[in-house]
């Protein structure tokens, strides 16, 4: 009986096989049309997985609590001498402001090391240490920092943050490392007087984080063409005095360019240019026999940077 079924079964089997090749073929087929479409449109889909924007940015705007875009506010006074006193309740409001609103790129610890700020160079402010600051650590400075933004270094401003919550932060800040500067009664003076903080601030509007990151990125790409242009022309241009005496005087015209790039100033007058050169030549990327060039030669350079350089912000 078992038997029986077991041959219905088979030759059940062998006699439908000629349609599950049928289905073969009709799978094989599929295969391809899938692995033609693939191939044919390979560039596209390998381009979408590329991110156009380095890729911790989407991490970073994933989790990000962004705030919205807000009209300007006059901010009511503050009492900088009274805030300027470090108490838990400060530290702990400050502690939350800055989760929402620096952790992105300074790190959930202030280390620096936040996802947003990975791709940005320099990198941001590690608050446990205190060597390296470019405007500085102290109470005021880092005010300055927050009212101004440090915006050719990646830093945006945060002027729409109210003056007191500002506070907060740095308070906040300060509470990481023992070592920051004490907090000096002119200095507070001067702040006071800066932004006439006891009678109230004009807040500008508010912009999203996002924004502001987007906004970085574009001026720091805009910049980087600028900086590339500049080398071109100076690379093409044979014939200007300037430009061969640049060429002549270099010995790395790249790292010369940015130099003068990073330090504008010198745009002012002949003697600016010739001063931040000949305070170190070598590491600015030019060669030290630059300090002998003649008067005439130093205007000829001067002329011509200053022309080549006139699309870069001071
Ligand atoms: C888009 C990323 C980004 C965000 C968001 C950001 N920062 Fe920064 N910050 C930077 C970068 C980059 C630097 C480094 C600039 C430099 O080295 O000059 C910096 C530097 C600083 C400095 C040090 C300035 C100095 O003198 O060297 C302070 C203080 C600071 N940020 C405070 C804050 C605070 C407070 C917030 C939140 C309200 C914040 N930052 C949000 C990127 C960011």
């Amino acid at each position: 009986m078992e038997q029986d079924n077991k041959q219905e079964y088979s030759s059940r089997l062998i006699s439908s096989l000629p349609y599950y090749g049928v289905i073969y073929i009709f799978v094989i087929v599929a295969l391809i049309t899938a692995g033609y479409v693939y191939f044919k449109n390979i560039d596209f889909i390998t381009m979408n997985s590329k991110n156009i924007l380095p890729k911790q940015l989407d991490s970073a705007q994933a989790f990000m609590l962004d705030i919205a875009v807000k009209k300007g506010v006059t901010s009511p006074p503050v009492d900088v001498y009274k805030l300027s006193v470090s108490t838990p309740e400060l530290v702990a409001k400050g502690k939350g402001l800055y989760e929402s609103t620096c952790s992105p790129c300074h790190g959930p610890d202030g280390k620096g090391d936040g996802p947003a700020g990975a791709n940005l160079n320099p990198k941001p402010r590690n608050f446990h240490e205190l060597t390296g600051w470019t405007n500085g650590p102290s109470f005021d400075k880092i005010y300055l920092t927050l009212q101004e933004g440090i915006t050719n270094r990646g830093m945006a401003s945060y002027a729409n943050i109210p003056p007191e919550d500002r506070i907060a932060i740095i308070q906040y800040i300060r509470s990481l490392n023992p070592g920051y500067p004490a907090i000096s009664q002119d200095g507070l003076k001067a702040l006071d007087a800066a932004y006439s903080l006891s009678q109230g601030v004009k807040q500008p509007n508010q912009i999203p984080v996002k924004t502001a990151i987007q906004k970085i990125l574009n001026d720091e790409k805009g910049r980087d063409s600028l900086i590339n242009k500049i080398k071109m022309d100076i690379t093409a241009n044979t014939t200007d005095a300037g430009a061969v005496i640049f060429k002549n005087k270099t010995r790395s015209q790249s790292r010369a360019v940015n130099f003068l790039a990073d330090n504008m100033k010198w745009n002012d007058n002949k003697n600016d240019l010739a001063k931040l050169i000949m305070s170190d030549p070598y590491s600015a990327g030019f060669k030290t026999e630059i300090v002998s060039l003649s008067d005439e030669e130093w205007n000829q350079l001067y002329s011509y940077l200053k022309n080549v350089f006139s699309a870069i912000k001071v």
